[in-house]
């Protein structure tokens, strides 16, 4: 649309000014008005007609077009930024940074009031670029004055801030302010509400404050904290520590930190907020802060029952193969003998394990049998007797659990005081993973730490990038002896600073993330949390977990080494001492 400058109105000249001086970097800006506007403009607009029509429709479909700035000239503002609001949490597309211009009806005093009411609604406060356009009656000429709200600094965000004047006469600003004044650069003390619990070594709070500021540490305090150190804001805790990560309900209410920020209780949710699919249809999510591998720990495999050490030398098929050794080598040794069975079994028996045999007799059929048999019988014994040495020597332990298809075959419990650990991973269509999630139990931290003695569950826990772990507080410096890391991560997540959806603090808390990630101040203040506030004997235990048995692995033999075989001795005795009195009985009869 190219018309002449001439016949442009002046609030159409004023409006291109603002369009050229402020909106270049807009993907696409929508119109919303009844009539159109008649001016040159390079970029991609869309224009919708808010008469008759459901203005939350059609401001849905350019909002997902990627139309997110606004200029409005409606009779109903309000109206517009209540739609506005809520097309942000209907749609899926999401700005940090959006402007919104409200322009007057018509050049009449009466709609000021009707433009101004629009800063005390609750909807705008969320919005720092607020831009309106109304008509200035004591001038010479058309004029305009331009106001937005105050929104930074400590109260009285609401209270409009008069930015400057513009006449049609000079067609010049008076006072050549900047018109979209805050970049969330300085909020001059702005109170930042924060939603988090103590979740240890993410978020640290009622420590004492005469040893750390405020009584709160944690690496994603200290995130919060440098954000407001950054942008001079200040920092407000909101805890809702009854429900920790809480849970956003159908309604769009919720409880806990999730909850608290769909209902606009906070500014900032943290505490190890996972970068979940569901929460992301509800709310913005900042560049990811911190890697986490998700595993548990499960009970240390204990040494094996002594009486198996016996069976230990060969593997079951081994055991079969030998079987049917005896059972051929019987067999043809009847044959050789023409049919006989006499002392067959106990014959084959005896130089299976190497001893020597009374008279085989003068047929060569039979010394050739026997002669091999001899032969396999020594292999046999030998191999065994070597195999026999080292499970003597080398402690032999149960299977440990290493990987998800150990923990699901051996259908053990895993647990912790919250599902959120199986948030990320409730829409798996895996058959393993589903068993995975099914088998995972929440209890409260008395029942969990009880259950920490009882090897009967394992207990999830997380791998920080820089080497340390959250463990709950539950697994004490006892009970953790008995337990081992588990080789393979159930997933890794990646933790996110949530914010309401198109937050004004998102773009600014992902320059900080990147700032952060670049100086490797992340890492450093992971260590530093770890060595202030987290029990390091446990750390250790748990880092050590899967080493420290190399370590006692050679022994000298002891009575339990052997107390296999005299089992197996004791029941052999116990057999035979039935059987031969069952044999008086049976042949006195
Ligand atoms: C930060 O905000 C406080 C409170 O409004 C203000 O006094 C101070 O000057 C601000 N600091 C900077 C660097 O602007
Ligand atoms: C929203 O849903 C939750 C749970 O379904 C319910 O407890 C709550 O009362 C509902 N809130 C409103 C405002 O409807």
């Amino acid at each position: 649309m190219i018309f002449i400058k001439s016949i442009l109105t002046p609030i159409e000249i004023l409006l291109q000014t603002i369009l050229y001086r402020y909106f270049q970097s807009s993907y696409c800006i929508a119109f919303v008005s009844s009539e159109l506007f008649r001016f040159d403009y390079n970029k991609t607009f869309v224009h919708i007609d808010p008469e008759g029509r459901n203005l939350t429709n059609d401001l849905l479909e350019v909002s997902e077009m990627g139309c997110l700035d606004y200029i409005v000239r409606v009779n109903e503002p309000k109206d517009f930024i209540q739609n506005f609001d809520k097309v942000v949490h209907l749609g899926n597309t999401r700005k940090s940074d959006r402007k919104i211009v409200f322009l007057p009806e018509s050049y009449n005093i009466d709609v000021v009031g009707n433009l101004m009411e629009i800063l005390t609604m609750k909807e705008t406060t969320f919005i720092p670029n607020v831009l309106i356009v109304a008509p200035s009656t004591n001038q010479s000429c058309e004029s305009y004055d331009l106001i937005t709200h105050k929104y930074i600094g400590l109260s009285n965000h609401n209270e409009p801030l008069y930015l400057d004047l513009w006449s049609s006469c000079t067609k010049q600003f008076t006072k050549n302010n900047n018109l979209f004044p805050h970049d969330m650069s300085n909020m001059h003390g702005k109170v930042v509400k924060v939603a988090c619990f103590t979740y240890k070594p993410y978020v640290l709070l009622d420590l004492n404050s005469t040893l750390v500021p405020f009584g709160r540490d944690g690496m994603e305090i200290r995130i919060i904290e440098e954000f407001c150190r950054w942008v001079n804001c200040s920092v407000e805790i909101v805890r809702d520590d009854k429900h920790q990560w809480g849970e956003i309900y159908e309604n769009m209410t919720g409880v806990g930190v999730l909850g608290s920020l769909v209902e606009d209780r906070v500014d900032l949710g943290i505490t190890a907020l996972y970068s979940w699919y569901e929460e992301y249809l509800a709310l913005d999510f900042s560049a990811p802060c911190i890697r986490t591998g998700i595993t548990c720990i499960a009970p240390a495999p204990r040494l094996l029952a002594s009486w198996e050490t016996p069976f230990l030398p060969f593997t079951l098929y081994m055991w079969i193969a030998i079987f049917f050794t005896f059972l051929y080598a019987s067999f043809a040794l009847t044959f050789a003998q023409g049919g006989s069975t006499k002392n067959v079994f106990l014959t084959t028996f005896g130089m299976m394990i190497t001893q020597s045999q009374s008279d085989v007799g003068q047929s060569w059929r039979i010394r050739s049998i026997t002669g091999w048999l001899l032969i396999t019988g020594l292999v046999l014994d030998n191999a065994y007797g070597g195999g026999l040495a080292s499970t003597f020597t080398v402690p032999k332990y149960e299977k440990s659990i290493d990987t998800i298809k150990d923990i699901v075959d051996k259908k053990m419990e895993w647990g912790a005081t919250h599902d959120a650990w199986i948030f990320s991973l409730a829409l798996s269509q895996e058959t393993q993973i589903k068993q995975l999630v099914n088998q995972f139990k929440t209890y409260s931290f008395e029942e969990l730490e009880r259950k920490s003695y009882s090897r009967s569950m394992a207990f999830s826990i997380e791998k920080l990038p820089a080497g340390y772990y959250a463990i709950g507080e539950y697994i004490t410096e006892k009970a953790v002896l008995d337990f081992t890391i588990m080789l393979e991560d159930f997933y890794y997540e990646q933790c996110v600073v949530m914010l309401r959806k198109s937050s004004a603090y998102t773009n600014k808390m992902n320059e900080l993330i990147g700032r952060l990630h670049e100086s490797g101040l992340l890492l450093a203040w992971e260590t530093q949390v770890a060595l202030t506030h987290l029990n390091y004997q446990v750390q250790l235990e748990v880092k050590l977990s899967r080493s420290k048995k190399d370590v006692e692995k050679i022994e000298p033999l002891a009575l339990r080494h052997v107390l296999g075989v005299f089992i197996l001795y004791g029941l052999g005795i116990i057999i035979s001492i039935v059987i031969f009195i069952l044999e008086i009985i049976i042949n006195k009869n």
